[in-house]
């Protein structure tokens, strides 16, 4: 595995790479919804090429971006375990040189939801995305579910910037009992991630009211809301059910629907979701993670 620090380092590896290339970006604090991504990349590309930058801009403070969880030795060792081909992982002035100005906006899709409560935060993803995908070109690149709001930033940023490269969405990863791996999870208490557990609950009973054929998203985010309700800890900041592709109004006609939540426990700002429907979630996680390379374990995606 190549190991690229600046531009120059990259392009150069990134020269010597049988196509098509696959990209997966990260932030670091690898785990096994990372892992789902870089194995998705593995088996439909030739080469992969990951990123590991934490990147200032889509984060409200400074202090928020400074204490973000980093271990950048065990991240590069997880790539390697994959079988990344290289791995980027840039200061910020490679990717943000002094003076750099250039901005993608994410636009409306990128003011609700996640980004009324964080604004800025997709402008700053919309910008990093269509930065790494200038750098790394790939053919193909790879996103989770966790963040839906994210995949559909980057669907619109790719389109509007005619950027020519596949989009493909990966199934959440959670672990045993159903709560989404991320990289914050860390700073929950063994009560924490107990109570934050019932995110997952309530968005299954959404989903089965959907399923029963509940069609009435206020009484789907009412089934939703109950559940959260009952957990002392838990405080929802959303729990909507929405349009799973503009994430507008849900359309009582259409035959999917997204259930998105965000709560904060202990501190910990946690979002999850499910989307309901054909052909929106391109990859499920389950198999790629079955495999033995899965050294680390733990792993476990749920419906
Ligand atoms: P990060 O939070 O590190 O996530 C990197 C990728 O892993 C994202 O596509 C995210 O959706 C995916 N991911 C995280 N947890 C997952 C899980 N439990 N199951 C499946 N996929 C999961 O998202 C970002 O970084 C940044 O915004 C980034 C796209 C790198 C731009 O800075």
């Amino acid at each position: 595995m190549i190991v690229a620090r600046t531009r120059a380092e990259l392009a150069a590896a990134r020269a010597g790479l049988r196509e098509p290339v696959g990209a997966v970006f990260t932030m670091g604090g690898l785990h096994d919804g990372h892992t789902a991504l870089l194995r998705a990349a593995r088996r439909e590309c030739a080469s992969v090429v990951a990123t590991l930058f934490v990147n200032p801009t889509q984060f409200e403070s400074e202090r928020d971006a400074t204490t973000y969880p980093r271990d950048e030795a065990a991240d590069l060792r997880r790539f390697a375990a994959e079988a990344v081909d290289v791995a980027f992982a840039p200061p910020v002035h490679e990717v943000y040189a002094p003076g750099s100005a250039a901005q993608v906006g994410a636009g409306r899709l990128g003011r609700m939801l996640e980004g009324a409560s964080r604004p800025g935060h997709f402008d700053g993803v919309a910008t990093v995305v269509a930065r790494l995908l200038e750098l790394t070109r790939p053919a193909c690149s790879y996103f989770g579910q966790k963040d839906w709001q994210q995949t559909r930033v980057v669907r619109q940023v790719v389109e509007d910037l005619a950027l020519g490269v596949a989009v493909r969405v990966v199934g959440t990863v959670r672990d045993g009992q159903g709560l989404a791996l991320g990289t914050r999870n860390v700073r929950l208490s063994d009560a924490g991630r107990e109570a934050a557990r019932v995110i997952h609950r309530a968005l299954s009973a959404g989903a089965d009211a959907w399923r029963r054929g509940e069609r009435g998203a206020d009484r789907l985010e009412r089934t939703m809301r109950q559940e959260m309700g009952a957990e002392a800890g838990v405080t929802v900041d959303y729990a909507v059910a929405r349009d799973p592709l503009s994430l507008d109004t849900l359309n009582p006609e259409t035959a999917a629907v997204a259930l998105l939540v965000a709560v904060w426990v202990e501190d910990v700002r946690l979002i999850d979701n499910l989307v309901l429907g054909e052909g929106l979630v391109d990859i499920d996680p389950a198999p790629l993670l079955a495999g033995p390379a899965s050294a680390t374990g733990g792993g476990q995606s749920l419906p």
